[in-house]
């Protein structure tokens, strides 16, 4: 796996983790002031940046 899909993947797994435990706090409150902040974490954090990871798995990248 080249360097830039490996580095989105990992940054993708700790923003998935760091956006469930914030997911996880807001249900145990019951305070969901911070939804756009869990579901940006979640969306950007872990959806998209999965999907560059994946897409440089795929085609690869000129930078090694
Ligand atoms: C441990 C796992 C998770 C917990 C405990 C959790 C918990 C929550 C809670 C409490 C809300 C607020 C709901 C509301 O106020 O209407 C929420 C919203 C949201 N969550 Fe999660 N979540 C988890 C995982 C995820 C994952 C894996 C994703 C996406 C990949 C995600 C995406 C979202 C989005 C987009 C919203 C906003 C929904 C809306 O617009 O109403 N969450 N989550
Ligand atoms: C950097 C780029 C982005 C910016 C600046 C942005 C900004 C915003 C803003 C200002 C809101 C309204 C939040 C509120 O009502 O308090 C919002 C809501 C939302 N956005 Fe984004 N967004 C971005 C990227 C994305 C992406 C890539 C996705 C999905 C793949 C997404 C999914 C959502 C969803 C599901 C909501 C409704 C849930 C919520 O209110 O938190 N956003 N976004």
């Amino acid at each position: 796996m080249n360097n830039i899909a490996k580095g989105f993947f990992i940054t993708a797994i700790i923003y998935g983790l760091l956006g469930m435990l914030l997911g996880l706090e807001m249900a145990i409150s019951q305070n969901h002031g911070q939804m756009p902040t869990h579901a940006h974490t979640m969306v950007i954090g872990w959806l998209s940046f999965s999907l560059f990871g994946f897409y440089y798995f795929q085609f690869g990248s000129s930078v090694r």
